[in-house]
């Protein structure tokens, strides 16, 4: 298939397309210097040029505190440069896939979230990129809206970087245990997002490591693998941890709709224990 990522250089676009190409297809990757998504005629221009069967919308403003900070921005970024992919996919007939987040739902439903319960977006970040699905179902009949939580990735910062760091540094650790979701390796959902793509069968799918745990119980397990099994971590509340943004409190995904196409991804703790290996063996 011929696939035009954006976001090529985040964490999740740069391990897709180091998947895909490994399947045969033929990958354009792009990123803000090449195509800026909130610039309509660039992204027509791409997408004229490229010809692809399937856009992978990666692009987004991640920084989710930030996002609390500048909402505009984020609604600018992830909200109307999403229409813009959207409606180059219309006109240049491309199906389109739409990356989004467990930070669509407010999180205080008791239960896992499917993939057609209600979003209630409990802070800007999730706000911008509920408008960026409601877009994207608006504007593309062939879409995919794929919902993932806490991304562990190679390469940039992530939660499992910043734990690590702080005990290597011998820096003191207090960590939430109240904010509850699925950890999730980038390379396993990238391999899922593959297998998806590959059916052809359109829809709204939850893909997240198997499981759920708090911020708190993720730390702990990173330190234990990690060899830190010393390292103190002070458990606090989200109320006692100050920050610009306001997290889903208990957001869990529950992958329904891609296990009916036999789309499954390993426990999360397997899933960690395989990217610190894989992090060991980047080292020098
Ligand atoms: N990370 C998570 O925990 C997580 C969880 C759930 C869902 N998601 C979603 O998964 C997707 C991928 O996330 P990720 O962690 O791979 O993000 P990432 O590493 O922050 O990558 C996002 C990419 O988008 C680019 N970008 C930002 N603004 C752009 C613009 N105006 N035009 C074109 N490109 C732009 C960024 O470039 P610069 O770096 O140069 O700005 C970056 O390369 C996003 O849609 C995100 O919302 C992520």
């Amino acid at each position: 298939m011929r696939i035009l990522i954006t976001g090529a250089g985040g964490r999740l676009g740069g391990e897709l397309a180091r998947q895909l190409q490994a399947r045969q297809h033929t990958i354009t990757g792009v990123d803000v210097g090449q195509m800026d998504i909130t610039d309509f005629e660039r992204v027509q221009q791409t997408v004229a040029e490229v010809r692809p069967e399937l856009v992978l919308h990666c692009a987004a403003l991640t920084a989710v505190d930030y996002c609390a900070e500048h909402p505009d921005e984020a609604l600018a970024i992830n909200g109307y440069g999403t229409q813009a992919v959207a409606q180059a996919c219309q006109a240049h007939d491309a199906a389109l896939l739409y990356v989004s987040t467990n930070e669509v739902f407010d999180g205080r439903a008791r239960a896992a979230y499917q993939e057609y319960d209600r979003p209630n977006p409990p802070n800007p970040y999730g706000y911008s990129k509920w408008v960026g699905e409601q877009l994207v179902r608006d504007l593309v009949a062939r879409h995919f809206i794929v919902r993932t939580s806490w991304l562990i990735a190679h390469g940039g910062q992530n939660f499992v970087h910043a734990i690590l760091s702080a005990a290597g540094a011998g820096q003191p650790l207090r960590v939430v245990t109240n904010e509850v979701a699925s950890p999730t390796y980038s390379r396993d959902l990238a391999a899922a997002i593959t297998a998806l793509i590959e059916t052809g069968r359109y829809g709204i799918y939850h893909l997240v490591n198997a499981g759920h745990c708090s911020r708190y119980t993720l730390a702990r397990h990173v330190l234990d693998l990690a060899g830190y099994t010393g390292t103190p971590i002070e458990p606090i509340t989200l109320a006692e941890y100050r920050r610009a943004s306001c997290p889903p409190p208990r957001s869990i995904l529950r992958n329904f709709a891609a296990a009916r196409l036999g789309i499954t991804l390993r426990p999360w703790q397997d899933a960690v224990a395989a990217f610190l290996e894989a992090e060991r063996l980047r080292e020098p």
